[in-house]
């Protein structure tokens, strides 16, 4: 028999754990945006939060990789340019990525070859295909590179090619970066840290959003204790805002 293919563990537990509770809220969040692309078009999903450290990174990765085994062909592109981590949460190398990519669109437009930047992340707990898009070489003009016409472009480009995009993107309360990948975006996230994010931070930055006409999906709390028997530590609990009231979706006030 030849010896199998052994697989460097990741950090991502819906890959590593696709029956831990982790990885069924993933499935969950996953349902809920099935439903809410029936009458408009989600591509591409930013996901952001207030501040650093609530989980946007462990949400976009295990969101992307629970899409994976249900769509055909999905992209995670990590555009949060001042901290990129996507990388290292799968433990890949981030040599080439969007910036890079960006640079020879700018060159080159449609006839850019895509697969040198695009890194198929194969896995036996991937059903179907999932690509990767690292941050790529390190800028210092990360807002003016997320909010130039070529990204917009790019993104528009990328889209034709994969089912779904989750964005990785930077806090939309401190910077504008992730304000401006959710303007780039079909759909955004926004991400709570429970017991952490104190509510009238979160309240600017879902305004702030909302200036922007930002078409907010919904709101994943993460770092919840789960009450369940079973299940010991932290997970993820979420909510959407077609639920019915919860205080923290009051708190944070109603979509029109
Ligand atoms: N459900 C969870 N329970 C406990 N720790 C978590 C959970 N989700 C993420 N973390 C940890 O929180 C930290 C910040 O997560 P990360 O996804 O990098 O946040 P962000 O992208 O918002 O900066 C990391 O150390 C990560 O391992
Ligand atoms: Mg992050």
């Amino acid at each position: 028999m030849p010896k199998t293919k052994e697989y460097e563990k990741t950090g991502v537990i819906s890959l590593e754990e696709p029956e831990s509770v982790q990885a069924e809220m993933h499935r969950l969040i996953r349902t809920r945006l099935e439903y809410a692309s029936i009458d408009s078009e989600l591509k591409i999903i930013n996901i952001t939060s207030s501040t650093a450290n609530e989980a946007k990174t462990t949400t976009a990765c295990n969101l992307a990789v629970v899409l994976a085994n249900k769509l055909s062909r999905v992209l995670l592109i990590d555009l949060d340019l001042r901290n990129p981590s996507c990388h290292r949460a799968f433990k890949v190398k981030n040599e080439l990525g969007i910036t890079d990519m960006l640079v020879d669109y700018a060159h080159n437009g449609d006839e850019l070859d895509k697969n040198k930047y695009l890194n198929q992340f194969k896995h036996p707990n991937i059903v179907n295909e999932l690509y990767l898009l690292t941050a790529g070489t390190q800028v210092i003009n990360t807002t003016e590179i997320i909010g130039s016409n070529k990204m917009k472009d790019l993104l528009k480009l990328l889209k034709q090619y994969f089912d779904m995009i989750i964005i990785d993107s930077a806090p939309s309360g401190v910077v504008v970066d992730g304000i401006i990948t959710s303007t780039l975006s079909d759909g955004t996230i926004f991400v709570l840290e429970s017991n952490r994010t104190k509510i009238d931070v979160a309240q600017k930055a879902v305004n702030q959003l909302r200036n922007f006409k930002i078409n907010l999906l919904g709101v994943v709390l993460t770092k919840t204790k789960y009450k369940a028997r079973n299940y010991n530590g932290y997970s993820y609990y979420y909510y959407y805002r077609d639920k019915k009231a919860s205080n923290t979706s009051k708190s944070l006030g109603k979509d029109k």
